[in-house]
């Protein structure tokens, strides 16, 4: 960006002296003459000098401008230097005195009291922010309706009010983060500027996991010193946020949060929560502290994108944290979003591929449930109908709990995911899945009446049968049977 004089050089002058030897011109035009004669420009550009130091700030008090710059060095049959004679910079002094007269009205205020526009007429002159340039000096006769383009305003001359720009050579420009005008550097994604995203890790993943009931549970830790961290979902989830206090910055304690910008963790957390049911977090960091974000499960959880950069050296305590909390361990920078197969849920209590207890089981015999109407029942009836492969088994107390893995899904009033709890009430659960065996079944969705538990139940003598080309054409014929 931001070319500022191109071109501007000098020649160096081939005899510094005044007295030249009539001799001297002739055997230089020759030298440049073979060097064009032989199509040979290849001289390349000249040579700049060093830079000389920085002005003074163009201001005396709060931003201004320094300028420094430099020359282009070449001998005939050279080209121009590239790049730019001139480099200029913000400097920033102490705040203006309240009161104080702004750099553009000074300008303006010069033309007071003088004839102008060839006239005898004389004017008072104040900005005038509605012209099309806005680094011309354009001034307001005060009290009429006309202004005047007193050419340029003076370099370092705000563009405009409470814009970051200011005007150098008749244009525009704003600082870098170098601080130097028009450089056009920028923070990369680890804050350096100019640098280029490597002093840091991309941390990204779809979670998907997350149990079978409404309440809280962790998505991830986001340490601190994280950049640029963004989560988004779409369902009736919330997400939520924890400072390291414990204490929840939004969605926290069963209470839904506005949409809007909150502080944390030392900086600004902006959450947007949209008609289509699409809720987002996004945060330019670096945090000053850890967060935890967790989701507000409602419904199944359709998978909760998030991402963050993190500083190299911060990676490696993250990842020990989240092994620690027994959270599996995630990869950097896998760029792309790639939905991993769906791995079982994180909580300890997960027994999976477990042998079938045997023997001297003491369940009694289940009742027959086969039979047309049987089926017809438990379709109509039911929220879900799907076909599964059982993955794991847990028998509690008061109930039987299976993970199923769900492969082909004939009716749903909400979103499956691929793997599901379906609990069955009771230890010795009627009918009873085999494990690695699949089944079509037909599930309720349950809801405790507090809200805080949200389960797929599978009913005492309900329908699971094990999978076949036949019962599936059953089924699809139970369909068209229901009534509406
Ligand atoms: C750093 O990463 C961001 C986001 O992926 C990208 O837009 C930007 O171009 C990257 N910068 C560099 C210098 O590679
Ligand atoms: C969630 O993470 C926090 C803090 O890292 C931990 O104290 C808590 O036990 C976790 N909760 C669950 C349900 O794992």
């Amino acid at each position: 960006m931001g070319k500022l004089r191109p071109g501007e050089a000098e020649q160096l002058a081939p005899v510094h002296t005044g007295r030249r030897h009539p001799l001297r011109g002739l055997l230089l035009l020759l030298w440049t003459l073979l060097n064009c004669g032989l199509g040979d420009n290849a001289q390349g550009p000249g040579e700049w000098t060093p830079w000389g130091s920085w002005s003074r700030c163009s201001s005396s008090c709060g931003q201004g401008l320094s300028v420094r710059s430099r020359r282009c060095i070449r001998f005939p049959g050279e080209e121009l230097c590239w790049g730019h004679t001139h480099e200029y910079r913000l400097c920033q002094l102490p705040d203006c005195p309240l009161g104080a007269v702004p750099f553009r009205d000074l300008q303006c205020a010069l033309y007071n009291g003088h004839p102008v526009l060839g006239t005898q007429k004389t004017y008072l002159w104040v900005p005038f922010y509605g012209a099309p340039n806005q680094c011309d000096l354009n001034c307001l006769a005060e009290g009429h309706d006309f202004y005047h383009s007193f050419g340029r305003v003076l370099d370092g001359t705000p563009c405009s009010q409470g814009s970051p720009g200011l005007c150098v050579a008749g244009r525009c420009l704003s600082a870098g983060c170098d601080g130097l005008l028009g450089s056009g550097a920028r923070e990369d994604r680890c804050g350096r500027c100019g640098g280029a995203n490597d002093s840091c890790l991309f941390v990204q993943r779809v979670f998907r996991d997350a149990g079978a009931f409404a309440g809280y549970w962790n998505v991830t830790l986001i340490p601190e010193g994280a950049r640029h961290i963004r989560a988004a979902h779409r369902s009736r989830n919330h997400l939520a946020l924890m400072g390291g206090d414990g204490r929840y910055v939004l969605n926290g304690n069963w209470a839904v949060s506005p949409p809007g910008t909150y502080e944390a963790a030392g900086t600004r957390v902006v959450y947007t929560r949209a008609t289509g049911r699409e809720e987002t977090l996004s945060a330019a960091g670096p945090t000053s502290q850890d967060l935890l974000l967790q989701v507000l499960l409602q419904e199944p959880n359709p998978g909760i994108e998030f991402e963050f950069w993190l500083p190299q050296e911060l990676y490696s305590p993250f990842q020990a944290q989240a092994r620690a909390l027994g959270w599996p361990l995630w990869q950097p920078q896998p760029r792309e979003v790639a939905p991993r197969p769906p791995e079982p849920p994180a909580a300890p209590t997960v027994i999976l591929h477990q042998t079938p207890t045997p023997t001297s089981d003491p369940c009694p015999p289940c009742p027959d449930t086969r039979g047309r109407a049987h089926r017809l029942l438990h379709y109509c009836g039911s929220d879900f109908v799907f076909r599964a492969r059982v993955r794991g088994r847990l028998r509690q107390a008061q109930e039987t709990r299976y993970e199923v893995h769900v492969q082909l899904i004939y009716k749903n009033r909400s979103p499956l995911r691929a793997l599901e709890y379906v609990w069955a009430p009771s230890r010795c659960p009627c009918p009873v899945l085999a494990l690695h065996r699949e089944y079509l079944l037909a599930a309720r969705r349950l809801i405790s009446p507090d809200g805080t538990q949200d389960r797929l139940l599978l009913p005492h003598a309900g329908y699971a049968r094990p999978w076949s080309p036949a019962e599936d054409s059953r089924v699809r014929l139970a369909a068209q049977h229901c009534p509406v």
